[in-house]
């Protein structure tokens, strides 16, 4: 029986259009539901919005119409933005629909028949701005985030759901199944929620009705409250869930609604399953932790420069700037680019290079060379591989672990990780044709063995990538597969029964392109220059002082010049020098760098790179070393390879 992996998105308010950050949490939730299918999992995958509150209220009135209109007319820009970009979300829920508003007025009868929710009098601040209602503690949290939340204070009968009781219970889930909050450090934060530096009696009760407002679900019986929104949408997870699936494996939320999700929402849960004979103060039941969803995946904010981009603030990035260079260009440069849990700064500068250096000269350049090679060598067979030698064999040993490491970091939510293993592989492959000069293999009968070996494994790194990466770029990955000579759907395939030396079934097509090479300037032009300011970094390394002042002439004595690595191989006994073979326009150099720790010498092979070129010559372990290469670094953090653009050829200087 196939595991079942019900998995869920935020659901939107539709007093916003879609933009940057709605579209990464929904396409992140598309690769995982995507991923998952084709890990042999039963996957429910459910989107929706989230249609009451004062928010709604407030704008339709504004505009003259009733909330209803306005949320029959805006919800539809969700579910008409995910079709577009070809999501395979099973279920779209609104949080008007009759089959949801049932539920939520049964389960609030009968908590209130269970006791977990009283009627008493509120009184004390409201944030309508996150529809929240809020303690004095995180009033000064809010006013920090200087996101401009508006307060307001608040008196009236109101119902209250009994959070303070499920503390406990609460700090069990917490301590005992860690993995219920991913990445872990996000968890540290809802501890601090509930018992603040570990102490205990912090936990309030949660008001869940309101008397002033009227756009909301109606509490049953007594229906001059309308319920609290989270009440409320935190159940369409339950209302818009098909049956048998339940509960979530994962619920994926932006950092802002991790309070609601991993407080509230598993609060709600446990006093719902709850049975008569369950202790609160006891321990928490295995029965109950099974019911409530395995883990609260929490990304963090796209930035502008340093502020998060919201509607309010107007420095929003829509949907059709973002999707200009197609749906699978988006989807895999947001899940490249971010690491899960931390913020990340949005430029469009950034956006085109990424595409630019990983799908156009990446991985699309790699396919048309290996199909155009195995046409012109071989007819378009693919050959079976003939002779090893020591590069060959490095090659299959980094094709051979690329599919375990990759599957194996995006079972942890390592999206970036995972794609930057898989480009590692393709960067690597890249330099195993610079080394191998397959037109020169091809000139002799006498190589033919060895060109054989080259096209077989350039041919299997690629199917092996037409699959892994087909969840993130499903259109893109269909291209090369079938450009590959392979039939079916690369999203039909399962990973379990990847196997990664089969030989081809039948002959290469033509390769179509992949993704074209964006000229930035006109793109920007076409895009609307107004986004295309380059933002200062979001992160805050550890950069070191300014060094004294230096005049021209001093810094030109040095001879820096464009190379191109093509060789690299450790230095024995040392884990971080890196032998190399580097071309530099006049000549080929030995050069030995420190940079071992970082890279892989089947990555470095092929690379463009800057080097110190008068640098007198030193010895490194016994090898003299002609050079240096120019890297970043802060103080603390590995080396980043200086490179230049493609198109620099080795010998041109820098200056
Ligand atoms: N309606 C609530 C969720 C209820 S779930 C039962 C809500 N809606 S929202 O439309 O405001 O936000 C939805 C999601 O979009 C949140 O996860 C939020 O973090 C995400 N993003 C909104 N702006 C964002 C960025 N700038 N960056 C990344 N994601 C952010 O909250």
């Amino acid at each position: 029986m196939p595991q079942k992996f019900f998995i869920t998105t935020p659901m939107y308010y539709v007093n916003d259009k879609p933009h940057i950050g709605h579209t990464y949490t929904t396409i992140l939730v598309d690769v995982i539901a995507r991923h998952r299918r084709m890990m042999g999992d039963d996957v429910f995958f459910l989107t929706g919005t989230d249609e009451h509150g004062q928010k709604i209220g407030k704008v339709a009135s504004e505009l003259g119409i009733t909330p209803q209109q306005l949320v029959d007319d805006v919800a539809p820009n969700f579910e008409n933005l995910w079709k577009k970009m070809g999501l395979t979300h099973d279920y779209f829920v609104r949080t008007t629909h009759k089959t949801h508003k049932d539920l939520v007025q049964k389960r609030f009868k009968e908590l209130l028949a269970k006791g977990d929710i009283y009627k008493a009098e509120y009184e004390g601040l409201y944030s309508v701005s996150d529809e929240a209602f809020v303690t004095e503690m995180q009033v000064k949290e809010l006013q920090a985030q200087g996101l401009g939340h508006t307060l307001t204070t608040l008196k009236e009968e109101s119902y209250f759901f009994r959070l303070s009781a499920y503390e406990n219970w609460l700090i069990q889930l917490f301590d005992r199944y860690p993995e219920f909050v991913v990445p872990e450090f996000r968890l540290n934060e809802v501890k601090q929620f509930v018992a603040p530096n570990g102490e205990r009696g912090h936990l309030q009760d949660l008001s869940i009705s309101r008397t002033s407002i009227s756009w909301g679900i109606p509490v049953p019986g007594d229906e001059k409250h309308v319920m609290y929104v989270w009440f409320d949408a935190l159940h369409s997870y339950m209302s818009g869930c098909k049956d048998g699936y339940w509960p979530p494996k994962a619920q994926v939320i932006g950092k802002d609604i991790l309070r609601f999700h991993a407080v509230y929402w598993p609060a709600f849960l446990m006093a719902e399953f709850r049975e008569e004979g369950d202790a609160l103060d006891g321990e928490l039941p295995d029965r109950i932790r099974k019911q409530l969803p395995h883990a609260v995946l929490t990304h963090g904010w796209w930035l502008m420069g340093d502020t998060k981009i919201s509607k309010s603030l107007g420095n929003i990035v829509r949907p059709k700037e973002l999707l200009h260079f197609g749906n699978d260009a988006a989807r895999y440069f947001l899940l490249r680019d971010m690491q899960i849990g931390h913020d990340r700064s949005f430029t469009f500068e950034g956006y085109m290079e990424r595409l630019n250096a990983d799908l156009a000269n990446g991985l699309g350049n790699l396919a048309s060379r290996t199909i155009s090679m195995i046409h012109r060598y071989r007819g378009g067979s693919v050959p079976a591989p003939a002779k090893w030698d020591d590069a060959d064999n490095d090659i299959k040993g980094l094709i051979a672990k690329a599919g375990p490491e990759y599957l194996e970091k995006m079972e942890q939510y390592n999206f970036s990780g995972a794609l930057d293993g898989l480009w590692g592989m393709l960067r690597g492959l890249d330099g195993y044709i610079v080394k191998s000069e397959p037109w020169n293999l091809a000139k002799s009968e006498s190589n033919s063995a060895k060109l054989d070996t080259v096209l077989a494994q350039l041919y299997r790194a690629l199917r092996l990538t037409a699959v892994l990466a087909s969840p993130v770029m499903p259109e893109m990955c269909q291209t090369l597969w079938e450009s590959l000579g392979l039939q079916g759907r690369a999203a039909d395939q399962k990973f379990a029964k990847l196997a990664v030396e089969a030989p081809a079934p039948g002959p290469v097509k033509e390769a179509k392109p992949l993704f074209a090479r964006i000229d930035k300037d006109s793109a920007i032009a076409e895009i609307g220059a107004q986004q295309a300011v380059p933002t200062a970094s979001a992160q805050k390394p550890d950069v070191p002082e300014l060094r004294e002042t230096t005049d021209y002439d001093t810094f030109c004595k040095t001879d820096l010049r464009v190379g191109k690595i093509l060789e690299a191989e450790r230095v024995p006994k040392s884990d971080k020098l890196i032998k190399m073979k580097v071309d530099i326009g006049l000549e080929i150099r030995t050069i030995v760098g420190g940079i071992g720790k970082a890279y892989e010498p089947a990555q470095l092979v092929g690379k463009s790179v800057v080097v110190v070129a008068n640098l007198a010559p030193r010895k490194l372990m016994g090898i003299e070393s002609h050079g240096m290469l120019l890297c970043a670094s802060d103080n603390n953090s590995k080396p980043y390879l200086i490179a230049p653009t493609d198109d620099a050829l080795p010998g041109f200087l820098v200056k």
